[in-house]
């Protein structure tokens, strides 16, 4: 190697011109990913800069003035390379990464989310990445003389990889900037005025039904070593048992570290009672508390759960059961609910007395799934025939024995079962549910009754279904001949970014109804006394319990063909991989009510819509701004 062509510093000034030489150059192979490196982080900061417009003014000035100075510094790195330009590129992109490490630990002291830390998402970690390699390479031109020499291709080895590499990271980064969590999102369907009616009114009239009056206290409490959100400090919360009429009065007081609210799965209610965050109601912050009121219409089945930051809240225990007995009372010797049971750290089992001859009534309820596949639960019971005798809540017309079969109980639905208990042998409520990945189902839920275990019935026999169990009778919401509103729901799934992607859940597919996510969604808009008719096409290979809020839905056909037992009324419809259904419901109850799949994470991930009724304004929003997350 020639030592010849070395300067010393007194000449880098200077470029040897007109002997083929460029003269003192920084090394390419450092600064045009240098460049790179700061033009990525420039793209990612523009594209930000437009949400952050909308949320909080400053702070989208700050992140344009950066991309512009970033994009600037990036050619001049290219153009006019000089240690000065190194130095103020590396200075901002250090400013840049101790601002971020600072916002998602301790909080920034200004801004909309002032002295709390901000969710890390995708972008976030492409423009820290970028901005860490950029001061490595920085580093490394600014500590190696440039020396003059002639412009070789061999840096364009490196830098075509390189600058593919980051072309797919920025637009990834660029593309979940430009979806980030909404700042205010409102779902009315028509802004407050003359003729609108605000949900807030829609509340139950005053009246002398029995006044039933309970406190849940939603507090973490730690449970076989675990620490849980519950109520009352039990998970499940305690279970709610009243007469059907009786006024309901349940005071939520939030002794959590976050806001939070109570949903009334099932209940048709006053939409002011809904328990919706952001819609119905602004989430009961840490220290506050909220009181519903309602009276209880129809008997059965139902359950509670929290509505706020729904898919973190319901699996850290946050839901219980709702029992409505029917007017003479229920007509059995035992009467229990029974949901997964193994969160006491213990073997999981319920143990349910029962005595040989007694009629007893189990109330299923799948709140929550060992995994999050959406796959329901397949429940049996061994030991004895028994029947379904509601779904839901609703009763079923003539059920027959059943010989034994699985029940898909998909997450949210209640299955009401009845049988006799037998002299000498214990009943089990049993998952048949096989193994999926690596989440292991709970197989036994519980044990009724004492005497030695039963015969456990096979894997294999047959799947319950409801469309051929019991006998006919009248449904006029599902056998009309006409429906004021009829609407096609498509479930489908797609790549992309959504709430910006926060991570570590970047990978979950958006879920999509007629192609949008919500709040995208096309609302279903309804007027009083419609008579809507769904048909809910699901075009991917997962379970979707569709559930509706503050209505019954009829069953009126499966994959095309109409239902031949008894009526269903149901409000979650498990709709089963490439599976068709058509429900119909009355719309009886106005407000604005969501429909959603209960698979919590696929609500998260943009299954959800809603139905609404004309002209009715809510006061709340959804978004950044309001905290106010129901999903
Ligand atoms: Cu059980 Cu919108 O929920
Ligand atoms: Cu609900
Ligand atoms: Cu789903």
């Amino acid at each position: 190697m020639s030592t010849s062509i070395e300067t010393g510093p007194a000449h880098t000034g200077r470029a040897a011109r007109g002997d083929g030489s460029r003269g003192p150059m920084y090394a390419l192979g450092a600064r045009v990913p240098a460049a790179l490196l700061t033009l990525g982080a420039a793209i990612i900061h523009l594209f930000v800069a437009g949400p952050h417009f909308t949320e909080f003014v400053p702070f989208g000035i700050a992140f344009a003035v950066t991309g512009l100075a970033q994009a600037t510094l990036a050619l001049l790195i290219l153009a006019a390379p000089g240690r000065r330009v190194f130095a103020i590129t590396a200075a901002i992109a250090a400013g840049c990464l101790v601002i971020l490490l600072l916002s998602r630990t301790v909080g920034l002291p200004i801004g909309p989310y002032a002295g709390s830390p901000e969710p890390f998402e995708v972008p976030d970690l492409v423009t820290a990445l970028f901005e860490v390699l950029a001061l490595v390479f920085l580093a490394l031109l600014s500590a190696v003389r440039p020396r003059p020499r002639r412009l070789g291709w061999h840096w364009l080895f490196g830098a075509i990889p390189t600058a593919i590499l980051l072309t797919g990271l920025t637009t990834a980064g660029a593309s979940a900037a430009i979806n980030p969590l909404p700042a205010s999102v409102d779902m009315s369907t028509a802004p407050a005025g003359p003729g609108v009616t605000s949900m807030d009114q829609l509340r139950e009239a005053p009246g002398d039904q029995p006044v039933r009056a309970f406190t849940l206290t939603a507090e973490v409490v730690r449970i076989g070593g675990r620490d849980y959100w519950t109520y009352n400090g039990t998970v499940p919360g305690p279970e709610l048992r009243a007469n059907v009429g009786d006024r309901l009065r349940i005071t939520l007081v939030n002794h959590l570290p976050q806001s939070t609210s109570i949903h009334w799965h099932g209940l048709r209610l006053p939409n002011a009672e809904d328990g919706v965050a952001g819609l119905t109601q602004h989430a009961v912050q840490p220290g506050q508390s909220y009181v519903y009121e309602f009276v209880l219409k129809d008997p059965g089945t139902y359950w509670y759960h929290s509505h706020q930051h729904t898919e973190e809240q319901i699996p850290l225990g946050l839901y219980g059961a709702l029992v409505v007995e029917p007017e003479p009372g229920v007509n059995v010797d035992r009467d229990y609910v029974v949901s997964r049971n193994d969160y006491s750290g213990g073997s999981g089992t319920l143990h349910l007395e029962a005595n040989p001859g007694d009629l007893v009534r189990l109330r299923l309820l799948n709140a929550i799934a060992g995994d999050m596949t959406g796959t329901p639960e397949l429940l049996t019971l061994a030991g004895a025939p028994y029947k379904v005798v509601a779904l839901d809540g609703h009763d079923l017309n003539q059920p027959q024995t059943l010989g034994p079969e699985r029940l898909p109980v998909g997450m949210g639905q209640r299955y009401d079962l009845e049988f006799r208990m037998p002299a000498g042998t214990s009943v089990q409520v049993l998952d048949l549910r096989p193994r999926t990945g690596g989440a292991v189902p709970l197989r036994e839920w519980a044990t009724i009754g004492a005497g030695a275990a039963p015969t456990a019935p096979s894997d294999s026999i047959p799947i319950f279904d409801l469309t051929t169990y019991g006998l006919p009778a009248p449904d006029p919401v599902a056998t009309r001949g006409h429906y004021d509103v009829s609407q096609d729901l498509r479930i489908g799934e797609q790549l992309g970014f959504r709430y910006g992607s926060a991570l570590p859940k970047a990978w979950e597919l958006i879920h999509t109804f007629n192609g949008k996510s919500f709040p995208d969604t096309q609302p279903i808009i309804v007027k009083e006394g419609d008579h809507v008719r769904l048909h809910i096409v699901n075009d991917t290979s997962e379970y979707h319990p569709i559930h509706l809020h503050g209505h019954i839905m009829s069953v009126i056909a499966k994959n095309g063909r109409r239902i031949s037992g008894s009526p269903v009324r149901l409000d979650s419809v498990l709709v089963g991989p490439h599976e068709t259904w058509d429900v119909a419901f009355l719309a009886d109850n106005p407000g604005l009510w969501m429909l959603h799949c209960h698979v919590l994470i696929h609500a998260a991930y943009g299954l959800s819509t809603m139905v609404s009724y004309q002209e009715i304004h809510t006061p709340y929003t959804i978004g950044t701004r309001s905290g106010d997350f129901p999903e």
